[in-house]
């Protein structure tokens, strides 16, 4: 009666169409890119997997969150109109705390009134550790959303794009579509997504020259078609959970809307052989990614405005421009990451 009941539960997800351009970047030390992604809508009811083969190497929770990061305090290379704090003023603005429920809220500062055109406090936090691999689990409640924002969950290594970049969640304004992106460095071959590889995603392509520099930045990525896969799409669902599996066959990512999260996740014993198709896949076969991607920090940040959000404002359908946007606390109530949870698996 128990497994068994809800074993074949599992809807084929929608391959929904949305033909839209790419754009957009996640700099690292001077550069941006993009991405999207769709979340995969399949319905899913699965039994716990036993067959979990992915040990927990990190768990990032509840009162212990930040002792596993740093928070960077340079000026945002993306030369967004903010300024990103350090744990101490982060912590006595309200802008990093640790909630009772266990859940981490990092965000935007939504109480000043700052000139127009001025920055805003924000920030932006990288692992202490580094990974070269790995099975990552992101759950966010909420994510930072409206206009003149650029949310990024994402990671990277030194001497970008050398040790490449890798961007699960990442959009810009009001935004509906999460963009799923690589960057990748030249030094080891030519690295691409395969767009004829159909059957390993659901989303859209965006680019499919990975390989990145200061100017030509854009990646290779994908455009979820899933409105839940970003901004307040993504928070009317109460969030979900971004999983990317990163080994030397590929990188694959996918984003399940909160009641469509796999239990063998939430009983944190994930088995990706027992998921739908990924959102965004990238193949070894097209890019060797273990000598592309390496030493990666992971980084969670918002900024506003800046080389894409602010660039791409006017185009945006959003209100006024985004240096009078930055001015209103009012504008920033929704700035906010809701994690509950950032798990890695090895
Ligand atoms: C575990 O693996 C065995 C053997 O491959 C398979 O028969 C079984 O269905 C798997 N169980 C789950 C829960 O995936
Ligand atoms: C809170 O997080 C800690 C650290 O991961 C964990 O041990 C504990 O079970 C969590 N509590 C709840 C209520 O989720
Ligand atoms: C990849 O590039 C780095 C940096 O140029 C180099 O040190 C390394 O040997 C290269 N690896 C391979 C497999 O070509
Ligand atoms: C994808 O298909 C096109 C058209 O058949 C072909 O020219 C191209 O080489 C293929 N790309 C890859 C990476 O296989
Ligand atoms: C989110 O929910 C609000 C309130 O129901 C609705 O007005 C809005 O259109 C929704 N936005 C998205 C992107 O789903």
């Amino acid at each position: 009666m128990h497994a068994l009941s809800t074993f074949l539960l599992c809807a084929l997800p929608l391959t929904a169409f949305a033909g839209q351009s790419h754009r957009g970047a996640r700099y690292y030390y001077e550069r941006k890119l993009h991405g999207t992604r769709s979340s995969s809508g399949s319905t899913c009811t699965k039994p716990p997997s036993t067959n979990s083969t992915y040990k927990l190497a990190d768990l990032y929770q509840g009162s212990n969150f930040f002792e596993g990061w740093n928070f960077f305090t340079g000026s945002d290379p993306t030369h967004g109109n903010v300024e990103f704090v350090s744990q101490k003023d982060a912590q006595s603005q309200g802008l990093a705390v640790v909630n009772s429920d266990n859940t981490t809220v990092i965000g935007v500062d939504d109480k000043s009134t700052v000139p127009k055109g001025g920055n805003r406090n924000s920030v932006r936090i990288s692992s202490k550790k580094s990974y070269s691999s790995g099975l990552f689990i992101a759950d966010f409640g909420a994510m930072p959303a409206g206009c003149g924002i650029w949310p990024a969950w994402w990671s990277a290594g030194p001497n970008w794009p050398t040790s490449g970049e890798v961007d699960v969640v990442e959009g810009i304004n009001n935004q509906k579509n999460n963009q799923y992106t690589l960057h990748s460095g030249s030094s080891n071959g030519t690295c691409t997504l395969d767009k004829n590889a159909t059957e390993d995603f659901t989303s859209n392509v965006l680019g499919t020259q990975c390989q990145s520099s200061n100017g030509d930045d854009s990646g290779c990525g994908f455009s979820d078609p899933d409105p839940t896969s970003f901004g307040q799409g993504f928070n009317n669902v109460s969030g979900g959970v971004y999983a990317h599996l990163w080994n030397n066959e590929g990188i694959k990512m996918w984003h399940f809307a909160r009641s469509k999260i796999p239990s063998d996740i939430t009983a944190k014993k994930p088995n990706p052989t027992s998921w739908p198709t990924p959102a965004a896949a990238w193949s070894s076969k097209t890019c060797d990614i273990s000598n592309h991607f390496f030493d990666h920090a992971l980084t969670i940040d918002t900024t506003v405005c800046g080389d894409w959000a602010g660039d791409a404002y006017a185009s945006s359908g959003c209100p006024g421009t985004c240096s009078d946007l930055v001015a209103d606390p009012k504008n920033f109530v929704d700035a906010k990451w809701k994690i509950n949870y950032i798990a890695v698996y090895q």
